[in-house]
């Protein structure tokens, strides 16, 4: 029960349509944008707390360094990093957590793995935080580089997990929400760079996807 909650998550099933937009508040733009907000903000933040009792039961004593993926995983690694502390100062055992930021297409593309360098010269436990895990395929190649620093301790958060057909079952070990396969913004995820500064997770509507199209 308590590995399901870390590893599945918040199952959202297929027929879920989301809250009506009236029920909550976002940025007056997206007025005709949106369908509807999927997941609200305040339930990704508690989840998101949830996530990080985990992970400080978890790393225990262990120091972390914390791998953000940019774009789209810089608010859940901001929120879940705030969680961590938050729990460390409560229990006066305070672990050490440094941020080290990386953009997947760019480092993959990239033949350098200077930025991994950074971060293995330290002998620290190791937390990647994404907030969407798709395929997997990425995960699993950046995982592999990873690895080649021997860091004590690997583990992936994800906010949110697709579920597909191909979908790796065991890359990710915190889960914040299992969702179905669609496509969904806010709370810095983006349609074409928009969307990021919706704080709820959303639907995004037949207008917005045409308004935002490139
Ligand atoms: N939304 C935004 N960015 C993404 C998604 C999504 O659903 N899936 C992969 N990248
Ligand atoms: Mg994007």
């Amino acid at each position: 029960m308590e590995d399901a909650g870390k590893k599945r998550g918040i199952v959202i099933k297929d027929d879920w349509p989301g809250y009506s937009l009236e029920l909550f508040t976002y940025p007056e733009h997206y007025h005709h944008d949106i369908d509807s907000v999927y997941i609200p903000h305040g339930v990704v933040m508690d989840r998101t707390e949830r996530l990080a009792r985990y992970i400080r039961d978890d790393f225990a004593d262990d120091n972390i360094t914390v791998l953000c993926v940019l774009k789209g995983g810089y608010k859940f690694c901001a929120d879940l990093m705030e969680f961590i502390k938050v729990l460390g100062r409560n229990s006066n055992k305070y672990l050490e957590t440094r941020v080290e930021f990386i953009r997947l297409k760019s480092y993959l593309n990239d033949q350098s793995t200077e930025d991994l360098h950074i971060i293995g010269s330290r002998d620290l436990s190791f937390l990647r935080g994404k907030a969407i895990v798709d395929t997997g395929k990425t995960m699993k190649a950046l995982l592999k580089h990873v690895g080649t620093f021997e860091p004590k301790m690997v583990k992936v958060a994800g906010l949110l997990v697709k579920r597909a057909a191909n979908m790796d079952e065991n890359l990710t070990d915190y889960v914040g929400f299992e969702i179905p396969n669609r496509f969904v913004v806010g709370y810095a995820l983006d349609y074409n760079e928009y969307f990021r500064d919706l704080n709820h997770i959303c639907v995004i509507s037949k207008t917005g996807k045409q308004k935002y199209k490139v």
